[in-house]
């Protein structure tokens, strides 16, 4: 009889707690939704920059064949994804499919996100049916030129670059290191940058981490080769880096990875960040394949030391060096000093041991020159006024950005890297385009009809090789 009646009252007890459990369930979803969000970076390219609305889209990602317009993901039910069922929202995360059934382009990195497992996509759904706020404005179409425009050919694409299978832990890593692979190739997407690119534009795995132009950019070779790589880095530089981009005597970071940084990498728990920094460490290294891995003698925060200008400058028998001197003097010494020793307090960063500057590679002195820094990290602000056209600093010529970049490269950092005006101009244009951009201006529209047909067909045999 007392036991019944115990048995009874425990029944209640979970009948009225079920309700406020599916709400905690539900609550605790919209919050590891949130978190994942941000560590996959989500709001980076789908919130348009200078004030641009959370997730409204409009954010126009540079590619070789033409800007690539991210949209609306709010749940808008007329602009963004307010009618995606969780169905669709996983088969654009793993398939690169619109809820219309349309292709879309491998800018949005689904061949990444793919990895997700079911649970981190349905977390990713309740957070952002449930907590972002609808946004209803359209975002910019994007047009590219014929044969891009027909999003089918991104089929073909797929069949040969897309292997959608979800992340599955590795039994003969630890814990840890499984959570940091996870957070690396799926949520950080570390490898949609830093992964060398084959003539499709499809990442080469084989060379994971490898390094990779981005356009006007270079993310460089993060595997652990002492030489091409970071392996010289301890694991405290690496965490520092990921939750700041400042490791003095080392690296600063700009450019996409400074995007990276503040809207993503800078909010992950100690717990992921330890994980994923013992996980990059023991990226296979990567030594010899492509040139700049090739040709780069030392390690890129190995080079340089302060000198003094004055010396130097009596002694400057080559005219392009005096000319970057002098422009070195107007433009970057107020700053990084004289002798390139930045300031006491670290804010203005040293030149000489600055992967910057040390690297074969010169497009991240080029792109820092030209674009600046600008890196908002908890309450700090790390500003360098870019000296390109849209800066109010005053605008250097592709003439005097060659000058002071090799100046810089002789003084601080390596001198084997050189810099010609042409590249400068290269550079400012968004870079050296892979294979299949730099056709595509010039090709007639027949002979891209002709290209697509030909990835089409060879995705077409791949696939009868696989089922025979
Ligand atoms: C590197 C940039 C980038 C990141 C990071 C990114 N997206 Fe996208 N996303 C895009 C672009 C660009 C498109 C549009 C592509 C096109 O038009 O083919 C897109 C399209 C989409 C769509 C299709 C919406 C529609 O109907 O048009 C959804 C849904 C989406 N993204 C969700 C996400 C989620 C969720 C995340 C984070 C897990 C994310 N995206 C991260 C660039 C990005
Ligand atoms: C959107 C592109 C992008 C993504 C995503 C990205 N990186 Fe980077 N990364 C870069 C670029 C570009 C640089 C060079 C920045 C500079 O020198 O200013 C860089 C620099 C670095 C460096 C410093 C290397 C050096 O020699 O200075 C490390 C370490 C690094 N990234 C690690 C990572 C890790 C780990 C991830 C994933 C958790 C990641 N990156 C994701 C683009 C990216
Ligand atoms: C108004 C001050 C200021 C001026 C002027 C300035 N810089 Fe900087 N520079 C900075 C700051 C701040 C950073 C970023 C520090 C950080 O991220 O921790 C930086 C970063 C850099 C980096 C590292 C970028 C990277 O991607 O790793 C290089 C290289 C550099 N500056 C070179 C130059 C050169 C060359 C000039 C002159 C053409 C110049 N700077 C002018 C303040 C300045």
């Amino acid at each position: 009889m007392f036991r019944y009646i115990f048995s009874a009252s425990l029944l209640a007890t979970v009948f009225v707690m079920a309700p406020s459990h599916a709400l905690a369930d539900e609550k605790s979803s919209v919050q590891r939704g949130k978190y994942l969000a941000v560590a996959a970076d989500c709001a980076a390219c789908h919130t348009a920059p200078n004030g641009g609305k959370s997730y409204a889209g409009g954010y126009g990602i540079a590619s070789p064949i033409g800007s690539i317009y991210s949209t609306n993901i709010t749940p808008s039910k007329k602009f963004g994804i307010g009618n995606y069922s969780l169905n669709q929202f996983k088969d654009v995360l793993r398939r690169g499919l619109r809820a219309d059934g349309a292709h879309l382009y491998p800018a949005m990195p689904y061949t990444s996100y793919a990895r997700l497992t079911d649970q981190d996509i349905a977390d990713l759904y309740s957070y952002f049916m449930k907590d972002v706020p609808a946004v209803d404005a359209p975002s910019p179409v994007t047009a590219l030129p014929f044969p891009f425009n027909i999003r089918l050919s991104m089929a073909g694409w797929n069949l040969l670059f897309l292997n959608a299978k979800p992340f599955k832990p590795d039994p003969a890593l630890s814990d840890k290191d499984n959570r940091g692979a996870y957070l690396a190739l799926a949520l950080g997407h570390c490898d949609t940058c830093h992964t060398p690119r084959n003539a499709l534009m499809a990442e080469n795995e084989n060379l994971s981490m490898g390094g990779s132009p981005l356009a006007s950019w270079y993310a460089p070779n993060i595997t652990s080769s002492k030489r091409a790589g970071i392996g010289g880095w301890s694991s405290d530089d690496v965490a520092q880096y990921l939750k700041t981009g400042d490791v003095p005597g080392k690296a600063q970071a700009a450019g996409p990875m400074a995007e990276a940084v503040e809207h993503s990498f800078q909010y992950l728990t100690d717990e992921d960040i330890g994980a994923l920094v013992a996980y990059i460490q023991k990226i296979p290294a990567i030594e010899n394949s492509g040139s700049v891995n090739k040709s780069q003698t030392h390690a890129r925060e190995a080079y340089g030391q302060a000198y003094s200008v004055e010396s130097t400058l009596r002694g400057a028998e080559n005219v392009n060096l005096e000319k970057g001197a002098l422009v070195y003097d107007g433009a970057c010494a107020s700053c990084h000093q004289p002798a390139g020793i930045g300031s006491k307090d670290g804010y203005y960063p040293q030149l000489f041991h600055n992967t910057a500057t040390g690297s074969i590679d010169p497009s991240n002195l080029v792109s820092a020159i030209i674009y600046g820094v600008d890196r908002t990290i908890g309450q700090k602000h790390y500003f360098m006024p870019g000296f390109g056209k849209q800066s109010y600093a005053e605008e250097l010529s592709d003439a005097d950005i060659a000058a002071v970049a090799n100046f810089v490269l002789v003084k601080f950092g390596n001198a084997e890297a050189k810099i010609t005006e042409e590249q400068v101009k290269e550079i400012r244009n968004g870079g050296s385009k892979p294979l299949i951009g730099r056709v595509s201006p010039y090709i007639k529209p027949f002979l891209s009809g002709l290209l697509v047909l030909a990835i089409i067909i060879l995705a077409y045999l791949v696939r009868l090789k696989k089922h025979d």
